[in-house]
């Protein structure tokens, strides 16, 4: 057997579909965003994807908690938990999250990937019986959960309650189900039918799962996010996050009653047997947390621009995916051709915008997807859609000519 032979093979596939990922080597500087620096084009450049979404990863009050708790703690924690024991830092973080959720109890896991995995694959253990509905939508973090856990398992059609309920409406009354879905989808901007699914979830008596990942920080009167905004955050038995976009920092959670966070923080394999997070990182955390509650003028901005963005997309005539969210999702359709306006963006007009192409959306929705921040201009933005315009322009031109 060539081992490597059938690595190169894959590769080689991979690259014929358009989907092999180059990632950009850059620096991002402190107090300068949204610029960073391009080591390979040797240029700095103005980044348009990120979803350090209320730019909090270079806020002073923030770099400060996690300069002052490393030079105090030192920068790692140690080890796991189980073994190491709880860091002051991270129990704080943990009421904190807890607090800001309106729960009784929050639990810290080293990703927003690995809270969902841990988790979602840990419920099994204590209802070997339980049924997980999923939308279709969902991250590959809560896919990967729901699927190590091997219990049964139905997706709905993306944001479908009526196709939920004809589902859900089967399974025997007396077993344990779980409706698992994200506030906002990341990849469209759309956001969940939150309200309806927890009527189908009081109806059948399920559980419900929410990943709040691209909503946390930037909705609601607290930054809750989009369950705290609608009024349904009491009616969510888990609210899973992360602290690694609109807060910044890095690192997942769950909060929900004390039991059930006390069930998970005993079983869940991908809790125990980790090394937690550095004291300096939740302190970082906790500082962004108490912030944020606070910045509604951030929450405004970010909406504002999102919107502006939006607008001036459309009055280009250019395609978009609309939506009431803080994501700009542009349609290109074509996963060769998001690469090279993606490519062309970065060469000619220093701006980058990551093109999201197969497996991340379904293969021929290929798309460039954009988040303006409160620290993008509104001039930034009008350059931004003119540029786009015009390389969206360019490649049809060379496409008619070939
Ligand atoms: C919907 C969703 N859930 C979970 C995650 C994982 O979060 P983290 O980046 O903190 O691991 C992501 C990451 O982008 C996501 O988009």
């Amino acid at each position: 057997m060539d081992y490597y032979k059938n690595f190169q093979t894959r590769l080689d596939q991979i690259k014929s579909e358009g989907r092999y990922r180059e990632f950009l080597n850059i620096s991002r500087y402190s107090e300068k965003m949204p610029f960073a620096r391009d080591h390979k084009r040797n240029k700095d450049i103005i980044l348009w994807c990120i979803n350090d979404y209320l730019g909090m990863s270079q806020n002073k009050e923030v770099v400060k908690a996690f300069t002052t708790a490393a030079q105090n703690y030192g920068v790692g924690s140690g080890g796991t938990r189980n073994i190491g024991g709880n860091n002051y830092e991270v129990v704080n973080l943990e009421k904190e999250l807890a607090q800001l959720h309106n729960k009784e109890a929050g639990l810290v896991f080293t990703s927003g990937y690995v809270s969902n995995d841990a988790t979602l694959s840990t419920l099994v253990k204590i209802f070997p019986d339980i049924v997980f509905f999923s939308d279709e939508s969902n991250h590959a973090s809560i896919i990967e959960g729901i699927r190590h856990n091997k219990a049964e398992k139905h997706i709905f059609k993306h944001n479908d309650v009526g196709h939920l309920e004809e589902l859900i409406s089967k399974i025997d009354p007396e077993r344990p189900k779980i409706i698992v879905f994200e506030a906002a989808y990341s990849m469209d901007g759309q956001p969940a039918p939150i309200k309806e699914i927890c009527d189908i979830a009081e109806k059948y008596n399920a559980l419900t799962y929410i990943d709040e990942v691209h909503t946390v920080g930037l909705y609601g009167k607290n930054g809750a996010g989009m369950s705290e905004k609608l009024g349904q955050a009491h009616r969510i038995d888990i609210i899973q996050g992360t602290l690694a976009k609109a807060f910044g920092t890095f690192g997942g959670y769950i909060t929900g009653r004390r039991e059930l966070i006390d069930a998970v923080r005993s079983n869940a394999s991908g809790f125990i047997f980790t090394t937690s997070l550095p004291p300096a990182v939740a302190a970082a955390a906790r500082a962004s947390i108490k912030f944020v509650r606070q910045y509604d003028e951030g929450r405004k901005e970010l909406h504002r621009k999102a919107m502006l963005t939006k607008q001036l997309l459309v009055g280009h005539r250019i395609n978009i995916i609309p939506n009431d969210t803080h994501i700009v999702p542009v349609l290109i359709n074509d996963p060769v051709r998001a690469q090279q306006a993606s490519k062309m963006l970065l060469d000619q007009f220093s701006m980058y915008i990551q093109h999201i192409n197969y497996p991340t959306v379904p293969k021929g929705t290929e798309r460039l997807r954009i988040t303006p921040t409160p620290l993008h201009s509104d001039e930034m933005i009008h350059e931004l859609v003119s540029a786009i315009k015009v390389v969206l322009t360019k490649i049809k031109t060379q496409e008619e000519a070939a």
